[in-house]
């Protein structure tokens, strides 16, 4: 029996991206697993009867629906199908192309209302969509930035058909601090939709706090601790933390890993310049030290992630033309999804992880790294920007990833620690890993929703 099968209470996943992905394949359509911090987050769910409802990835012709829907409904999920100019403009778009920055304290945002009137559309569809499958009593559990006017849409649907569901929300990005998020022309609306929600959930308190102020500042909300009253609802806010935990194999070799998606967020030009000036600074390690870098191809069709991938690969180029021997190179660049059997064993494998990112709400690679190094104890180089280092912080190197010599000297700090200082470091990470499981962020999120009628 599952933890909430007494409740009898029916869960029902709101996320633009689906744990499968539909893709064309042959005139047909094939389902691959998705990937990203959301879908591996919500892996620990332990929910006996759910829904998840998401966008399938792509256009699908009416006929071929029938068939989508069925693969889709061996695995619990369900499509909310959109026009594929729709679904560019609210993905690529308003999601990708201002939120997403923006979220992540980027300041050159450029807002426009054919985005922003596309975003709106699909927010309304999910909500159509949703409130129809809703029954009177079910939790609903809003994800991510695609789907910020959901709850409110949500809330004013379900009041009309007369059906009492809880909805909970939660933000898998940072919530950026005031100077960046009230820039946004259409802020105000985007927070009244957030507060459509019984619960919000963020993954650190730097966030809930900026959330919190913003509501305060900008929409007359009145935040009171984590209760946020606004209207004549109160909303409560929280953190929770997650992780997932993976398989152990290991061989033995001085690998540093890094496994990204390919996002401007991720600091993937820093970590190479980084690397570069370890490697200036200590030529001796050229031979004897490996970077596998896994760089995992995302949201291709937008101009900056194609711009990354150009700069990526040419500091790459540099990289390896400078050190790269007939027999060995110091880094290994990898440009394609990994299997999730190879990813663990490069996990395993690696004495070092070393992440960069500018900004990262979470950053699960940094747990799944722990939980892949039982027996290795490597040593997890972690830039200060990402949620993951406020709960890691006792355990890893933190550095900033703007300094490349600051990463340098984490990096040769890693790579030369004795085995009992590894070990030590080690032990706090593991334990914050293994009591912050993502079944347990799962459960902790929904067995507050389930407070609410
Ligand atoms: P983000 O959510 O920004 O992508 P995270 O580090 O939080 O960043 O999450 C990335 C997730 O994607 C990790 O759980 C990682 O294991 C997963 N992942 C990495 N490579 C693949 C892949 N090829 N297929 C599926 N999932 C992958
Ligand atoms: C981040 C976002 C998720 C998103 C994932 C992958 O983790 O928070 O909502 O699903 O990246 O990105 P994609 O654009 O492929 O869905």
């Amino acid at each position: 029996m599952t933890l909430y099968a007494r409740n009898q209470r029916r869960l029902l996943i709101a996320s633009n991206r689906l744990p499968l992905s539909v893709k064309p394949k042959d005139g047909s359509y094939e389902t691959v697993p998705s990937s990203g911090g959301l879908v591996t987050a919500l892996k620990g769910l332990s929910f006996s009867d759910y829904l998840w409802l998401g966008w399938p990835g792509v256009d699908i012709n009416e006929r071929d629906r029938e068939s989508v829907d069925k693969a889709l409904g061996k695995e619990n999920a369900a499509a909310v199908y959109l026009d594929q100019g729709l679904a560019q403009s609210h993905y690529n778009g308003f999601s990708n192309g201002v939120l997403w920055p923006t979220l992540h304290y980027q300041s050159d945002v450029s807002f426009d209302n054919e985005t922003w009137d596309a975003y709106q559309r699909v927010n309304k569809i999910f909500a159509d969509r949703i409130s129809e499958a809703a029954a009177d009593g079910d939790l609903i559990w809003v994800h991510d930035y695609h789907l910020l006017l959901l709850p409110r849409l949500l809330r004013e649907r379900l009041h009309a058909q007369n059906k009492r569901c809880a909805i909970g929300y939660f933000l898998h990005t940072p919530f950026p601090a005031d100077d960046f998020w009230r820039g946004l022309p259409v802020q105000k609306q985007l927070l009244d939709g957030f507060l459509g929600s019984d619960l919000i959930g963020f993954y650190t308190d730097e966030y809930k706090a900026n959330f919190a102020g913003a509501c305060g500042s900008h929409i007359g909300a009145e935040v009171e601790g984590d209760d946020i009253h606004y209207g004549d609802c109160t909303i409560h806010i929280d953190k929770y933390a997650k992780i997932q935990e993976l398989e152990t194999q290991y061989k033995d070799k001085t690998i540093i890993i890094g496994v990204d998606r390919m996002d401007y967020t991720k600091g993937l030009p820093e970590k190479l310049e980084g690397f570069r000036a370890f490697l200036d600074q200590h030529p001796e390690w050229s031979e004897k030290v490996v970077l596998i870098q896994v760089a995992i191809p995302s949201r291709e069709d937008v101009k900056e992630y194609q711009d990354l991938e150009g700069e990526v690969s040419k500091l790459v180029g540099q990289i390896t033309g400078k050190y790269a021997t007939p027999k060995s190179t110091p880094l290994l660049y990898i440009h394609r999804s990994v299997s999730f059997a190879e990813l663990t064993a490069l996990y395993s494998v690696s004495d070092v992880c070393l992440l960069t990112s500018r900004r990262d709400g979470m950053n699960l690679v940094a747990s799944e790294y722990v939980a892949c190094q039982e027996a290795r104890h490597g040593v997890l180089v972690l830039s200060e920007f990402t949620g993951a280092a406020v709960f890691m912080k006792p355990g890893s190197l933190l550095f900033n990833p703007a300094d490349a010599d600051g990463l340098s000297n984490a990096l040769y700090e890693a790579v030369t620690m004795e085995k009992k200082d590894r070990k030590k470091m080690y032990e706090e990470l593991r334990s914050f890993v293994t009591t912050n499981t993502s079944a347990k962020w799962t459960e902790t999120f929904v067995g507050e929703l389930m407070k609410f009628q």
